[in-house]
């Protein structure tokens, strides 16, 4: 059994970083759309909204279902919204094991421009993995999002890029707003450590 240790980062902190991400990712796309539109507009290209592709945002389920919520909800962008399942931490492992693809990687991305949202970028397997089937679909951009970025004093597994990241945080476990340890805790609004308990 599990319990909580210390809260890490509180709902307070979360949100006002959240809030800030929402924002500049946001104007970051807006500028894009601005400078993509004038592109198009100096080659003499008459449709210049056809320049500009959509924004698709993909969280990567479960564990950014919270994060992506309060996100979007930061972010006044016209947008779509298609979840990818991947999972890397089956049952009560606190290491990853390999990334599991559950379902479908969304299809169709390329001329989209695509944000990619996770809970945290850890050993980098799962977001290096998404972002290559990504790539591959030739968007017309791609962001990365994470709210917690673990310092890997050793390395990580895979260095994934990562346009945008909430916290920098110790390499240790985390669960809550969305984090989970065995499925659960997900749902606790701070950000905590947890300690083994009877
Ligand atoms: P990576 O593939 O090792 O970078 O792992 C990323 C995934 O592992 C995240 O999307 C999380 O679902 C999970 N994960 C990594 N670190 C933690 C943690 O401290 N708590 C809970 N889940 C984690
Ligand atoms: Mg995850």
């Amino acid at each position: 059994m599990k319990s909580i240790e210390r809260v890490l980062l509180s709902r307070e902190q979360i949100a006002q970083r959240v809030l800030e991400m929402g924002r500049s990712l946001a104007a970051d796309l807006d500028h894009e759309a601005d400078r993509f539109a004038g592109a198009a507009r100096a080659a003499g290209n008459l449709h210049v909204d056809g320049a500009v592709g959509p924004v698709v945002m993909i969280p990567v389920l479960t564990g950014a279902l919270v994060f992506t919520a309060d996100l979007i909800r930061a972010m006044p962008t016209s947008m779509s919204i298609r979840p990818v399942t991947l999972s890397s931490y089956p049952g009560a492992a606190t290491t990853s094991q390999g990334v599991t693809v559950q379902g479908d990687v969304p299809t169709n991305l390329r001329g989209c421009r695509v944000v990619i949202v996770d809970d945290i970028l850890d050993s980098g397997r799962t977001l290096g993995l998404l972002r290559r089937l990504v790539e591959a679909q030739q968007p017309q951009s791609l962001r990365l999002a994470v709210l917690l970025d673990k310092k890997k004093p050793e390395g990580r597994h895979e260095n994934v890029k990562v346009e945008y990241a909430g916290f920098r945080i110790d390499d240790e476990f985390v669960v809550g707003y969305g984090l989970d340890f065995d499925g659960l805790f997900r749902n606790l609004p701070d950000i905590v450590t947890l300690r083994d308990s009877l």
